[in-house]
Order: C-alpha cells, then sequence, then structure tokens
C-alpha cells in the first residue's frame, strides 16, 4: 500500500539516488579498494573524492524522502494517491535543510570518532607510531570543530518536531500532561500504563524554555492526542538522551584532546588514549539512536497526519511472511557484518606498516586503510 499511495514521489527520488549516488560509488570504489598500486595518486584521490561524494549524495535523497514522510509537502492527493506538485518544495524544505546537515554531521563525526579510537590504539599499543599521531591529532581536530555545529543542527532539528510534529515532542520529553511552565525531564523512566514518570529528575521551568526561549510558556502534553494518535514514549525518550549523551562524550573527548595538544601531552596521556579507544561506538549509537527517535517518534503514522502505519502495509502480507523476512534480514546481516568486523579488525590490527611491509595478505596490502604514504606530507 505505502508504495502504491507514495510510488509518484518515493520513487523518483529514490531513482535519483540510484542515478547519483550509487552509479557514483559503484564506478568508484573498486578504485578505492584495489587500485592504490595501479592508479595514478591523482587519479586514486579523485576516485576517494567521487566516492565520498556519491555517499553524500545517497544521504540527500534518502533525507528528502524521509522528511516528506516526516513532514509531507509539495503534493497534492489524486484517487488516494500522493502527486508531486512541487519538487522543489520536496527537495529544499525546511525540514530537508535541517535534517540532511544533521544527518552528514552526524557520519563526519562517527568517521571521526573512529579515527581517533584507531590513532589511540596504536598509540597504547606503541604500533604505528607515526600514522597513530596523524590519527589522533586530525581525528581530535575535526570532531572538535564539528560538534558544536552538530549542536546546533540538532536544536533546529528540535524546533522542527516541535512545530511540525508536537506529538514527538512530548514523547521526547516525556511530557504526559499540558504544563505551564513546563519542567524538563533530564532522565526517569517513562512508565506508559500509568502515564507517569517514575524516579524523574527535573529541572523547572527549563522545558519551556528550551522549547519556546520562555520560562513561562505553556508546552502541550500527550493527554492533548487522542490514544490513538500518540507514538510509544519509552524510545523516543530514551533515544534522544542516548543521542545527546553520545554527543557530549564526543564534545568532552575532543576538546580535552585539544587541550592535551596544546599541553604537548596528548600522546603520553595514557589514561587519555583509553577513553579515546572505548569512545568508538558514540558515532554509531548516536545515529542509531537518533534514527530510533525520529522514527518511532512519528508513529503511528508513515506519512505523518496522512497515512497509518497500519493502513500502509500490504493487505495480503500475512505476519508469518513478516517474521520471515525479518528473520532472513537477520541471518544475512549477521553473516555480512561478522566478516566485515573481522575483515575491518585485521586492516586496522595490522595497520599500514603491514602493508607496506607486504606483511598481512594480498587484499590489505592494497587497501587505503590509512595514511599510508602520507604522513611525512602531513607532518607525522
Ligand atoms: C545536543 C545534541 C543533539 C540534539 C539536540 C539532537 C536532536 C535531534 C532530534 C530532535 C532528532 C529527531 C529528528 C526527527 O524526529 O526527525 C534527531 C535525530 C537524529 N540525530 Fe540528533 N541531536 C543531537 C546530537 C546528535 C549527534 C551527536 C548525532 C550523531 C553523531 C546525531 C544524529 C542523529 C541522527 C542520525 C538522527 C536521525 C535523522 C534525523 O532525524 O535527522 N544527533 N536529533
Amino acid at each position: 500500500m505505502l508504495a502504491e499511495r507514495t510510488g509518484p514521489i518515493q520513487g523518483p527520488l529514490l531513482g535519483y539516488e540510484g542515478f547519483t549516488a550509487f552509479l557514483l560509488e559503484a564506478t568508484f570504489f573498486g578504485v578505492m579498494l584495489l587500485g592504490r598500486d595501479r592508479a595514478p595518486p591523482w587519479f586514486y584521490f579523485f576516485s576517494c573524492c567521487m566516492v565520498s561524494l556519491g555517499t553524500m549524495l545517497s544521504s540527500f535523497w534518502i533525507l528528502c524522502n524521509n522528511s516528506w514522510m516526516q513532514v509531507p509537502l509539495g503534493h497534492v492527493i489524486v484517487d488516494g494517491k500522493f502527486v508531486p506538485a512541487d519538487w522543489w518544495a520536496i527537495v529544499s524544505g525546511p525540514i530537508v535543510r535541517v535534517r540532511w546537515p544533521h544527518m552528514l554531521l552526524a557520519a563526519f563525526l562517527t568517521t571521526g570518532m573512529s579515527i581517533i579510537a584507531t590513532g589511540a590504539w596504536y598509540l597504547l599499543r606503541g604500533r604505528q607510531l607515526a600514522e597513530a599521531r596523524v590519527m589522533l591529532r586530525w581525528g581530535i581536530a575535526l570532531v572538535a570543530a564539528i560538534i558544536p555545529v552538530q549542536m546546533f543542527f540538532g536544536h533546529v532539528t528540535g524546533l522542527y518536531v516541535l512545530n511540525y510534529q508536537p506529538a514527538k515532542f512530548a514523547a521526547i520529553e516525556a511530557r504526559w500532561t499540558t504544563q505551564q511552565p513546563a519542567s524538563e525531564v533530564l532522565i526517569a523512566i517513562p512508565d506508559p500504563w500509568t502515564q507517569r514518570n517514575l524516579l524523574a529528575i527535573e529541572v523547572p521551568k527549563l522545558g519551556s524554555f528550551i522549547a519556546s526561549g520562555n520560562w513561562d510558556a505553556k508546552e502541550i502534553g500527550l493527554e492533548a492526542y487522542r490514544p490513538e494518535d500518540r507514538p510509544p514514549v519509552l524510545i523516543p525518550f530514551f533515544g534522544f538522551r542516548l543521542m545527546v549523551g553520545m554527543g557530549l562524550i564526543m564534545l568532552a573527548v575532543s576538546w580535552f584532546g585539544v587541550w592535551l595538544r596544546w599541553r604537548g601531552k596528548l600522546d603520553s596521556t595514557r589514561w587519555f588514549l583509553w577513553a579515546a579507544l572505548l569512545s568508538f561506538p558514540t558515532g554509531f549509537v548516536a545515529v542509531l539512536a537518533g534514527w530510533f527517535t525520529a522514527e518511532v517518534g512519528r508513529q503511528p503514522w508513515v506519512v505523518y497526519g496522512l497515512l497509518r502505519t497500519k493502513d500502509a502495509v500490504t493487505p495480503s502480507l500475512a505476519t508469518g511472511d513478516v517474521v520471515f523476512s525479518l528473520l532472513a534480514y537477520v541471518a544475512v546481516y549477521a553473516v555480512i557484518y561478522s566478516f566485515g568486523f573481522y575483515y575491518i579488525y585485521r586492516l586496522l590490527r595490522d595497520g599500514p606498516a603491514a602493508a607496506e611491509e607486504g606483511r598481512g595478505d594480498s587484499t590489505l596490502a592494497r587497501v587505503p586503510a590509512v595514511a599510508m604514504r602520507t604522513p611525512p606530507m602531513i607532518g607525522g
């Protein structure tokens, strides 16, 4: 049903993703993986840039698509189908403009934290020291510069949720009743059965200030919505706090890293290197938590305000079919991810020096996992 009713909008958007992003990625990814010793350096660099551009374009089309589902605009309804009326509004509307940067920055931060952790790991093991220093310094600089910008975009993303999806906002805040002034629940265990927050730590009036910039503003609670229009609370509430918490860890690691670098103690502060290593999953956790917040919080709608998730399901689909396909996905991804994790672990464990010395297998030797040839140029 979803495809039938939203196809005229979602179909072209996903098609553009295929034309632009997949084409670039598929063409240049092979060069990036296997071409280090075979292609001229300028072409190798160009290929890496094209893969990067491809993934960014991909994220753009996906965010256009998803943002249209979050806040549908630029369409008309003809015979029950959503038909595009204004493509410009669909690909450059106010929601895409804040969500796409939030997603792009999330990807850069995830990469930055992985690079920081890898550099810290090598330093702790006393291996690949030149490359490790480059990774640590560049990773810390990248994350330290980007994280405040990400927090700004997180804030404006929150404002769009408040304006266009107030029920999701109330769920994120675990605000069961309308309050004036509204408190901010920092942490609690929301209980959907009694519609109360257990063990809550709250700051009076702060909820009004965060949402409206005014200490006494009235903020809508979930009670204002019919039960069938309310989203679940637990996942958006904890997902949001997990995402923000990960962002705060990134801020602490990167800014403290800058301070240590300035004091000339970055490479020798072992507890910091351990902290940097252990913070490697923060980006991945934040991205997943963010998406759970966005997607669960928009329930019970698949196209917000227009098409309910339960009405979007193919009528002939039985529960058994869904369980079977879900299990098949889980099984396939479990295999792919296991090999992927193992492969990446070996790349990192052996490091660039192994590749240069011809240790490791032939594929490892060619993979551009780290700056094999660049440290002297960048400064080591
Ligand atoms: C103060 C920090 C942050 C705030 C206030 C914030 C705010 C938000 C909000 C309100 C949403 C839900 C948007 C929706 O329902 O459409 C969201 C989603 C998301 N966030 Fe954050 N965020 C913050 C930090 C981060 C960090 C550090 C990352 C990753 C490194 C991140 C990654 C994401 C992702 C991937 C999504 C889902 C995509 C989207 O809806 O835009 N966020 N964020």
